[in-house]
Formats: C-alpha cells, sequence, structure tokens
C-alpha cells in the first residue's frame, strides 16, 4: 500500500472521539477544507446544510445540551427540505410527498457528509466529538440559530485542536464476524452475543473508561448493584437505551413542530 493510502486507513482506524480542546483557533482556511470535503460525500438529494459558530456565547448555550467547553467551532448538520423545494417550486414542481421517506435520505445525506467532515478534520490534525442530542433540541436551536421550517438538526459537532493531556484510547468494536455477514444475514446465537459482549466488556474495562469519566448512569428502577468493577459497555448502553429521557423530547412531534409532516399511515 502507498504511503498515501495508508495515511487514509491510519486516520480512519485511530480516530477517537475528543473532548478536551486547546485554546487555539480554526482559521477560515481550515474550515473551509473541511467544509468542503464534507460536501464532496455521495449525496442521494444534497439534503444536508451546515451551521457553523465560534461564538462563544452561543456554545456556552449550547453546553446545557452537550457542547464541550472548550470547542472552537461547533457545527450543527441539518437536514435541510427547505432549499430542494425552492428548487422544485422554480422548477414548476411542487412536493406533497410524505416526509418520512425525503427524512430518511435527510439523514443519509447528513451523515455522510458528518462523517467526510470529521476524517477531514483528523487529516488537519483537529479532533471532534459528535452531539446527539441536538434533535431534541430542535426548538431552542431554531430559535439561537435562525433555522427556519422544514430544516432540523440532526446531529452537532464539536470541533478543536485536541488537547494532549486528554488521555483516550482507540474503543472497541463489536468482533467483525458479528457485524459484517456474507451472503445473508447471521441471527446471532446466544453464544455470539456473549461473544460481542465479552469483546465491549472487556474493552471498556481494560481501559477504565467509566470510572475515569465516573459516567454511570444511574438505576431509575430497582437497586443499582452493578459496581464500576463490572458496569461497563452493554450496561451502560442498555441502560442509556431503555431508560434514556428521550420520552420527555418525542422526535416526532419535535419533527412536526419543525414543520416536517407524516402524512402516510402504514396499512395494517
Ligand atoms: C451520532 C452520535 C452522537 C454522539 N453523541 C455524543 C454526545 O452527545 N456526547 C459525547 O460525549 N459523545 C457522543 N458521541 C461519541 C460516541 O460516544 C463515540 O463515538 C463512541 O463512544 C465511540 O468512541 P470513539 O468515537 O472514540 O471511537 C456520539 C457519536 C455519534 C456517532
Amino acid at each position: 500500500m502507498s504511503n498515501q493510502n495508508q495515511r487514509v486507513f491510519d486516520i480512519m482506524l485511530n480516530r477517537r472521539s475528543m473532548r478536551q480542546f486547546l485554546d487555539k483557533p480554526i482559521s477560515d482556511e481550515v474550515l473551509e477544507k473541511i467544509l468542503k470535503a464534507g460536501f464532496q460525500a455521495p449525496f442521494a438529494a444534497q439534503l444536508c446544510s451546515i451551521i457553523y459558530t465560534r461564538d462563544s456565547e452561543k456554545i456556552t448555550e449550547l453546553q446545557k445540551i452537550g457542547a464541550y467547553p472548550t470547542t472552537q467551532v461547533l457545527m450543527l448538520f441539518l437536514i435541510d427540505l427547505r432549499r430542494i423545494e425552492k428548487i422544485m417550486t422554480k422548477r414548476g414542481h411542487s412536493y406533497d410527498a410524505d416526509d418520512a421517506f425525503t427524512l430518511w435520505l435527510g439523514v443519509q445525506d447528513a451523515s455522510l457528509v458528518a462523517e467526510n467532515v470529521i476524517l477531514a478534520a483528523e487529516a488537519l490534525g483537529l479532533g471532534s466529538v459528535f452531539l446527539g442530542a441536538i434533535p431534541h433540541f430542535a426548538e431552542p436551536l431554531a430559535e439561537l440559530f435562525n433555522i427556519p421550517d422544514r430544516v432540523f438538526p440532526m446531529v452537532g459537532l464539536c470541533l478543536g485542536y485536541p488537547d494532549p493531556a486528554e488521555h483516550t484510547e482507540i474503543r472497541p468494536r463489536y468482533p467483525l464476524e458479528f457485524s459484517a455477514y456474507k451472503d445473508v444475514y447471521h441471527d446471532h446465537s446466544d453464544e455470539d452475543i456473549l461473544s460481542c459482549m465479552k469483546a465491549m466488556d472487556e474493552g471498556y474495562l481494560a481501559q477504565n473508561y467509566y470510572i475515569k469519566r465516573s459516567a454511570k448512569i444511574p438505576l431509575r428502577k430497582g437497586k443499582d448493584t452493578i459496581d464500576y468493577d463490572t458496569y461497563s459497555w452493554c450496561e451502560h448502553i442498555s441502560r442509556k437505551l431503555c431508560q434514556g429521557g428521550w420520552a420527555k423530547h418525542p422526535l416526532l412531534a419535535t419533527l412536526e413542530k419543525q414543520g416536517f409532516t407524516f402524512k402516510i399511515k402504514p396499512k395494517k
């Protein structure tokens, strides 16, 4: 493999989320390069836009929804149906489809742009971490960033030059054979699931991941009998998904407030 190609793999395989950044500005030139690489991602219908800000007041405001205080640039990846609808109008077409599918295309487009952005940022010596709670806060974000109807913030991203004081390690993943299947879907046996769990739990425990961050999610119901010597990724993600605060911010209602409509109900 050429050195150049090896570098692409190194960037992808060594990337890890960074949450602490140096007080070093990101120049316009660097930002533009990253954004250009981002939008060169494959697209279904160019349904992604980005808002980026260096405004410290806005970044401070976003700390309420997870932004890290040392973030130099904060990006919002938007699913943007508004722009394409203006183009369609110019072409004499009106949009009367159900939004579920265009939303889906928007998620696909925005995800690919977002991944290109983080890899381009890595290549230029920057680090980043996504902010996943963003969609639940679409309403206040719309206010803060003038986001109109038919545009929806899918995910956020904190960017900056990584602080070398932050000790990060490459986080484990499921073993490949349990994620990539040849020819047909592989429905996991109990034994497979235990292997997946072992790989993830032992990997995170070996890095003391949760104890270092005091990141245990408190158990809402019942007595918590798990301590940090066994609390690991499988327990963490289960608690996050099954007792997360999502119910407080139902996503469909938030999408509807932002002007998205879901008219076609599945046939019974
Ligand atoms: C869509 C998405 C949302 C995320 N949201 C957050 C977040 O709100 N806060 C955070 O600290 N990390 C967040 N992350 C980072 C993940 O925790 C991280 O990618 C995962 O633990 C794997 O670690 P790695 O990126 O270092 O490989 C998010 C990642 C993704 C892809």
